[in-house]
């Protein structure tokens, strides 16, 4: 199964870079599934409902969140009626929306898109490896599902490590989101799962991690507080990865670096 995995997509030049650039991916990387996380795709904040429509009809099959998730209001009383969007699975108990989704890619080819958020600089949340292991213990890799991705929403790159060594073998992609900075260490873990600490954001970075720079600067500088920040409207750098994985072990055979557009050096797959 081929698989891609674009990281947090920050207001509308990140939306339109994915959106113009989806159809043709799709096509030329004979695409089987593509996940985004849209954590920041309303403006930099959230998710409008109208928004995660638009993505889903463009080309995207699931779409996770993380801290920013409830930044549109809208999308709390309306999240429910979204089977491809999953909020973070350690959020408490009661809270709308689901941990996690299953896409249905063909009868026979099914994937479990699970969202969890890290708790090291991050909101106080139940544990997030109990949490996934509790999921998993209900799905089974190459049998009821044949692909696993574990988008790890999380600040420190030691807890989105220890996210991939524990679930290494169990899982075929964990890979981080929130930092909206791309890693350089897309790889196998030993047990064959496809591993990348922050897949990159898609947005414009010439800019604070998707905002604007001045305003961003002004309050690392003076220390006072600002308007809101507002995204960064250049040209985006459309950022993730992409896995190749085993439908029967559902495990990883391929992983690389994806990046189209903006400033950041391109690469494209090339299996
Ligand atoms: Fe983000
Ligand atoms: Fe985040």
């Amino acid at each position: 199964m081929r698989l891609l995995f674009l990281g947090d997509i920050v207001g509308r030049s990140g939306r339109e870079a994915v959106l113009a650039g989806l159809p043709r991916w799709r096509d030329e990387l004979k695409l089987d599934l593509v996940v985004v996380n849209a954590e920041n795709a309303s403006h930099g904040f959230g998710l409008s409902p109208q928004i995660a429509r638009d993505l889903l009809e463009g080309g995207v099959d699931a779409i996770t969140l993380g801290n920013h998730a409830w930044d549109r209001r809208d999308l709390i009383g309306q999240i429910d009626q979204f089977s491809q969007i999953a909020r973070p699975l350690n959020y408490p108990v009661g809270t709308p929306g689901r941990g996690s989704c299953v896409i249905n890619i063909s009868r026979e080819r099914k994937v479990l898109v699970v969202n969890v958020m890290g708790r090291i600089f991050m909101d106080p949340l139940d544990d997030p490896f109990r949490a996934v292991e509790q999921l998993l213990s209900q799905h089974r890799l190459g049998v009821t599902v044949q692909a696993i991705i574990i988008d790890v929403h999380a600040e420190t790159t030691s807890e989105k490590m220890g996210f991939g060594h524990f679930f290494d073998g169990r899982a075929s992609l964990v890979v981080g989101t929130h930092t909206h900075i791309p890693t350089a260490d897309h790889r196998i873990l030993p047990k064959g799962t496809a591993y990348q600490t922050d897949a990159g954001m898609c947005g414009d970075y010439d800019s604070i991690i998707g905002m604007e720079k001045g305003n961003a600067l002004r309050r690392l500088l003076k220390k006072v507080p600002t308007e809101r920040f507002q995204p960064a409207m250049g040209t985006a750098t459309v950022s993730g990865l992409m896995v190749e994985t085993d439908d029967k072990t559902g495990l990883a055979l391929k992983v690389c670096p994806f990046r189209q557009g903006g400033d950041l050096s391109p690469y494209l797959p090339n299996f």
